[in-house]
């Protein structure tokens, strides 16, 4: 496996002199801050990046700023700061999406990159949705280097086998099957810190809802105060009683390690959870670990797409357009998608540099109903997404779903998401 990435990194770094060319290596020297929360176990996939762009410009200093914390949950905020400080860093980490539109964009930080998409032949290599959704009437404004599915269920075969269970197709086998788990000693459901109770709310609403009504709860025509939403929390509290009681202590690699090691059944997650498995616990899809959409969502593909912009005011924005450069070519993204369980943001990536894991999301990308998720952005702003992070943390707290269906009414008229 190793020797694979060797090779791999090799045949990337040649293709990548090919796309740079020898100008690239042109004089471009000083430093350049990528700010992420791809720290740690998250880290290999943009090291991977980050090495081809070392090799290309030798002369620039990259200074890798990551801050921990999954799904950006204090990046996020440090982010914030810093925009606002008037101190941005020379590319960021933000989610396609509203996270990016409604966020920064709307802010007046960002610079237009239509140009760079237009001279680097992007607007025919990326999907025309994707594009749409980095962009607005005025611009396009950031690269997207991935799209991860959040609607996953994971879980270890050898183990399942053992206690007689199959993967459940919808919350109801679901619900069947956990007290037995429960009498064996088993968590039937690992969950982690409040904001992967997020993460587990998207895909059970996605399945109570379905994708239509999914679709509607964001372009405001579905009231969060409906009988549809009401249901989507009461289902999310039966599925809750089935999770362990430590969660909001642990990280999302803590609840993965959980199925791993058998303690738990299973785990709703993003493929970053496959990456992790791959890559940080070398464990081979199939074989090692199972998947499934989560119940409920056969069919339909929720996604993400994690991308890099270049801020107003950047301090090395030379270096910064190369880097936004790598990130959106193929040698880029094939270096980077593999190792981080995510696949290609672009159409003519090369599919035998990913494993079956990610070969089978490519599929399901290709022929699923694509829906945007919220608890990476896509649907909502971030104000929309601190104050549900504040419903969550009530509802994990009181359980009525009354209360967080009308608070959730009271967070999108707030955040403008009403209409
Ligand atoms: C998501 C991000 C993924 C992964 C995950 C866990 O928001 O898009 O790339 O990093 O958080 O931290």
């Amino acid at each position: 496996m190793k020797c694979f990435f060797k090779t791999l990194s090799i045949v990337l770094l040649l293709s990548l002199t090919v796309i740079i060319g020898s100008s690239s290596a042109e004089e471009l020297s000083g430093e350049l801050e990528i700010f992420s929360w791809w720290a740690g176990d998250e880290g290999p996939a943009l090291e991977a990046l980050i090495t081809l762009y070392k090799a290309g410009y030798p002369k620039v200093e990259v200074v890798n700023a990551t801050i921990t914390g999954g799904s950006g949950i204090n990046a996020k905020a440090v982010l914030k700061t810093r925009m606002l400080g008037g101190n941005p860093p020379d590319s960021f980490q933000v989610h396609a999406g509203q996270e990016l539109i409604g966020t920064w964009v709307k802010a007046d930080r960002m610079e237009d990159l239509t140009g760079l998409f237009k001279e680097s032949g992007w607007m025919e290599s990326f999907p025309q949705d994707l594009i749409k959704l980095l962009g607005t009437d005025k611009g396009i404004w950031s690269v997207p280097v991935n799209i991860h599915r959040s609607n996953v269920l994971w879980y270890i075969p050898a183990n399942l086998e053992k206690w007689g269970i199959d993967a459940p197709e919808n919350w109801d086998d679901f619900l069947a099957i956990a007290p037995k788990l429960k009498e064996q000693g088993v968590v039937p459901l690992a969950l982690a810190t409040n904001w992967t109770a997020n993460h587990l709310w998207e895909s059970v609403a996605l399945s109570s809802l379905g994708a239509d009504k999914w679709d509607a709860l964001w372009s405001g025509k579905l009231d969060w105060t409906s009988e549809d939403v009401v249901k989507a929390w009461e289902l999310f509290g039966k599925v809750l009683e089935f999770t362990n009681e430590d969660a909001s202590s642990l990280s999302w690699q803590q609840a993965t390690d959980m199925v791993v090691n058998g303690q738990a059944a299973f785990n709703v997650m993003g493929d970053w959870a496959a990456g992790y498995m791959s890559t940080t616990l070398k464990m081979e899809p199939k074989k090692d670990y199972g998947w499934a959409a989560s119940p409920g969502t056969e069919g339909v593909f929720m996604f993400l797409a994690d991308s890099f912009g270049l801020p107003k005011g950047a301090p090395h924005r030379a270096n910064t357009l190369a880097w936004l450069k790598l990130l959106g070519s193929k040698a880029g993204s094939d270096a980077f998608n593999p190792l981080k369980g995510s696949i290609s943001a672009r159409l003519d990536s090369d599919l035998s540099l990913y494993n079956v894991y990610s070969q089978s999301a490519a599929d399901d990308f290709g022929k699923n109903r694509i829906v945007g998720s919220l608890a990476h952005g896509v649907v909502a702003n971030e104000g929309f997404m601190n104050d549900f992070a504040t419903v969550m943390g009530m509802f994990l707290k009181s359980r009525n779903p009354q209360q967080a269906a009308q608070a959730g009414q009271a967070i999108a008229i707030q955040n403008g998401m009403d209409e």
